[in-house]
């Protein structure tokens, strides 16, 4: 909409305009997202008509940029392959997760093989970095500290040194002076990573910035800067579960959705190189409301075991309990088997898990949760050396999903020997399995359960 004259307040989602500020923008209903602005024109006339600037073709000689390994490979896929010269990179995931563990892991390797490394703390004094490196055994390795948290000093110190990776940990304890407000506050933590990445551009430094994910508003977490910088990266982990996965969720150097996975250890963070093994690792045989999923995750295929429980339940309106998957997947798979199929859940608990703390997100995990839930309801086990893999569309139809070569193979890998899968797969050569390929829903209840 047009801003109306006069008008200073500014909705941040849609843009509307107002006069006044207000708590709730009514053209788009967000809540507290109106922020003063200056009115469009103000401010000093210019004093030149502007240059024109040097315009191109889209063809290009130049090579694609030169990368730096880490060595850690976990760590070098997630980033599309190393580190790319004066790239943006966030860092993001809750306190105590262990992102300061993974960063100075990162750069005492890079260090180690050339690159000059940076690692400026903010949150910590030297003596505690110190420690956590000695429990690292990462005492001998040629990385330059720093603690401050005064980035107009940290941005001169960095601009004389010129390393190749500078990691800042973190951005909510950095401050800069021509902002008045605390740190930790939306503008010093936009301000200050403002300035970060404008020098990683200016002066071809790699600038990792880690952020907290915070519970509340006052604090401004890693999303509000996740559009300034060139990869955004989250790494989570369940409590009381040792492994932690470290995700691409932007890369504009990479394929996005890659994951690195990783084992939190006494000394240090280890890598995994099987995560299929270790989310598999203590499933137990063949119990009903277990099925196994062929997924991928970004360009790696990882299996996961769907967990489902069904109890007659005493609430007016079951329970319907998600950990690891979406929550509106499951009323849908729910809806399909209840109209398609004719298996109804009502007056039925349903609690549905995926197992070692794992995130689902594919569509391809519709047919083992439906699976993982038949088998949970009719209390018949699936077999064990079984996988699944499979879209379920509202008419009760598999749709195909893709990459089922890979699917297949990294089960074969595991010792599975028999997957259920959509019947327009495109299975190809698939050695030592027995592919039972379903064109809908109701076919395969009818396969695995009898008539349902
Ligand atoms: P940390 O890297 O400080 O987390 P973040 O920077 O994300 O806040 O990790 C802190 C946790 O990791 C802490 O609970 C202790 C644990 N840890 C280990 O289990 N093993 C180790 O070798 C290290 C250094 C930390
Ligand atoms: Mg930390």
């Amino acid at each position: 909409m047009a801003p109306k004259k006069g008008a200073t307040f500014t909705c941040s989602a849609c843009g509307a305009a107002y006069t006044k500020w207000a708590g709730k923008c009514d053209a788009c209903g967000a809540w507290n997202s109106i922020v003063e602005e200056a009115p469009l024109g103000a401010g000093p006339k210019p004093t030149s008509k502007g240059r024109t600037i040097p315009l191109t073709d889209l063809a290009t000689e130049e090579a694609p940029p030169p990368r730096a390994s880490s060595g850690i490979g976990e760590l070098d896929r997630v980033l599309g392959g190393g580190l790319v010269p004066a790239s943006a990179i966030l860092v993001g995931g809750d306190p105590g997760i262990g992102k300061s563990t993974l960063l100075l892991q990162a750069a005492a390797s890079f260090a180690r093989r050339g690159l000059k490394c940076m690692y400026i703390s903010g949150e910590e004094a030297a003596a505690q970095v110190r420690m956590r490196a000695q429990r690292l055994g990462l005492t001998e390795s040629p990385v330059i500290l720093g603690t401050d948290t005064n980035l107009r000093d940290i941005l001169t110190t960095l601009d004389a040194e010129r390393p190749g990776l500078a990691i800042i940990d973190s951005i909510q304890t950095m401050w800069l002076d021509n902002v008045e407000s605390a740190p930790g506050s939306v503008s010093q933590v936009r301000a200050s990573a403002h300035e970060l990445v404008s020098f990683a551009k200016r002066r071809g430094v790699a600038v990792v910035i880690v952020g907290h994910v915070t519970k509340e508003g006052a604090i401004a977490g890693p999303r509000v800067l996740e559009h300034m910088v060139d990869t955004v990266l989250y790494f989570e982990g369940e409590r009381g579960h040792q492994f932690r996965i470290l995700r691409a969720v932007k890369n504009r150097f990479g394929p996005a959705d890659e994951i690195g996975v990783f084992e939190m250890t006494g000394d240090g963070l280890a890598e995994v190189l099987n995560p299929s093994a270790l989310f598999l690792s203590d499933r137990e045989s063949a119990s009903p409301g277990s099925a196994v999923f062929a997924g991928i995750e970004g360009t790696r295929p990882v299996l996961t075991e769907i967990q489902a429980l069904v109890a007659p339940s005493n609430l007016g309106t079951p329970r319907r309990t998600v950990v690891g998957l979406d929550s509106g997947r499951l009323s849908t798979i729910l809806a399909v088997l209840e109209a398609r199929c004719g298996i109804p859940f009502t007056g039925l608990d349903v609690f549905l898990n995926v197992a070692g703390g794992m995130r689902v997100s594919e569509p391809a995990a519709d047919l083992a949760v439906a699976a993982a839930l038949l088998s949970a309801r009719e209390d018949v086990a699936i077999p064990p050396d079984m996988v699944l893999f499979g879209e379920i569309s509202l008419s009760g139809a598999l749709r195909p999903v893709g990459q089922t070569e890979n699917r297949l193979k990294e089960a074969a890998k595991l010792g599975f020997s028999q997957a259920v899968l959509p019947s327009r797969s495109k299975a190809g050569q698939s050695e030592g399995m027995r592919l039972r390929q379903m064109p809908d829903l109701t076919a395969f209840v009818g396969d695995m359960f009898g008539a349902g």
